[in-house]
């Protein structure tokens, strides 16, 4: 017989959920949108499609023949024009905060040029948000590139940390009143490895040499964007959002693996964050990847009794350990990104609440955790994915763009009412 026991969060823990700009807003013109129509790209879609097959991704649609649109951004859920309905889909989950994108393509799409009109049309997002009594938590950017940017080398040319600068002082000055927390950037090391060394993403290289300036760029330019928002309000909050994987090493005996592990935390976890370390107000963590190293390639062997339609092993107990290493940097911690691709919605109920109940017992064992972000609001464009993997507590219909919500959204909304998870124990 199994008993209900109520685990309850800190009063004011902050309950939201994140979506980006280029994901859902629709009709953006970027780096990113240049290279899904590139002939490069196109050429590689069967590829894609091979994989949907393959063994690791076991996604309902592997069936599905699928089409070029399905890689297309093109209109995406068409949030620039429907923000007030997803706004109150925020509001309608009892949610207290939600985490949103602008597009740096949209201000500023010729050197040194800002569009005006599309800055009133962030402004009047924001508005929305507070009229409704939302805290913002605000990206920057998030991965994608304007093509004036992309065209002189994107993040490896030194010269991108003077442009991320004026492009943040511009925000700062005209929407900094309306944001509660700042993401200066979003993941950025998916950015150097996608993009500089596995080649997956836009610019698509494959160059060491070069993902290491794109990495110091990176770090350089949240440092002084830290500093220009501290300038103007001295009290902002701003971090970035760092991917925290767990590693593991298979066999906890085996030296090789515990070495293999420890490195591949230092590599993908730590050493970002060490270089930002001085420039952090609180550390916005991003969980998804359990990760059971093995000493010989692939390196990673999971064992996947639990997967998503991506293929990923859900492992909760995973954040539990990221909380505990964020722990050492003693800094305030909001989770802005955890989620699945669950088009059935057959795990995410119990996927959201067997994270918080991880993330409840590091609370308890003194982690300051203040607030948790489910990703994401609705589906959307999974990057080089497409649209297939549906991480939406909300899908949404690609020809008419409803919103509908899924069971899981009611389930959420409830946690968020109550401020508490309810567990079998
Ligand atoms: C990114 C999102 C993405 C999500 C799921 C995160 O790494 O910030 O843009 O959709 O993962 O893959």
């Amino acid at each position: 017989m199994s008993n209900k026991k109520t685990l309850k969060f800190p009063k004011n823990f902050l309950w939201g959920t994140s979506t980006s700009a280029y994901q859902i807003e629709g009709g953006i013109v970027n780096d990113w949108s240049e290279w899904e129509k590139s002939e490069g790209r196109i050429k590689k879609l069967p590829s894609v499609a091979k994989a949907l097959a393959g063994k690791e991704v076991r996604s309902k649609k592997k069936k599905k023949k699928l089409i070029i649109e399905d890689f297309i951004c093109g209109q995406a859920c068409d949030s620039y024009n429907r923000y007030e309905e997803d706004i109150e889909l925020v509001k309608n989950l009892n949610c207290g905060a939600y985490r949103f994108g602008i597009e740096w393509a949209r201000i500023e799409p010729e050197e040194g040029k800002f569009d005006m009109k599309e800055i009133d049309h962030y402004r009047k997002v924001l508005k929305a948000a507070k009229d409704r009594n939302l805290k913002v938590v605000l990206t920057l950017w998030h991965w994608t590139n304007p093509i004036w940017l992309a065209e002189i080398g994107g993040w490896g040319n030194k010269k991108v940390v003077g442009y991320f600068a004026r492009y943040t002082e511009l925000i700062v000055k005209e929407m900094g009143d309306s944001v509660d927390y700042w993401v200066t950037l979003n993941e950025p090391m998916v950015h150097v490895a996608n993009g500089y060394i596995a080649g997956k993403f836009p610019p698509n290289k494959k160059n060491i040499f070069k993902s290491n300036k794109v990495f110091n760029n990176l770090a350089e330019a949240h440092n002084k964007s830290y500093k220009i928002i501290h300038k103007q309000y001295p009290r902002a909050k701003a971090s970035i959002t760092a991917l925290i994987n767990y590693f593991e090493p298979a066999r906890k005996w085996l030296l090789n693996e515990i070495i293999i592990a420890k490195l591949f935390h230092y590599f993908w976890n730590d050493r970002f964050l060490q270089r930002i370390k001085n420039n952090l107000d609180y550390i916005g963590v991003d969980y998804y990847f359990y990760d059971r190293i093995v000493w010989h390639p692939p390196f990673k062997k999971n064992k996947n009794k639990k997967i998503t339609d991506l293929g990923w092993e859900i492992y909760p107990e995973g954040i539990y350990h990221v909380l505990k290493y964020l722990n050492k940097f003693k800094k305030p911690i909001i989770i802005l990104e955890n989620g699945l691709a669950d088009e059935c919605d057959k795990h995410r109920s119990d996927f959201i609440r067997d994270h918080l109940k991880y993330i409840h017992k590091a609370i308890s064992e003194g982690v300051d955790v203040r607030g948790y972000f489910y990703w994401s609001l609705l589906d959307n464009f999974e990057w080089a994915e497409g649209f297939w993997p549906k991480f939406g507590l909300h899908s949404v219909d690609r020809k008419t763009f409803e919103r509908t919500a899924r069971p899981s959204a009611a389930v959420y909304a409830e946690i968020c009412k109550n401020n508490q998870i309810v567990i079998n124990t």
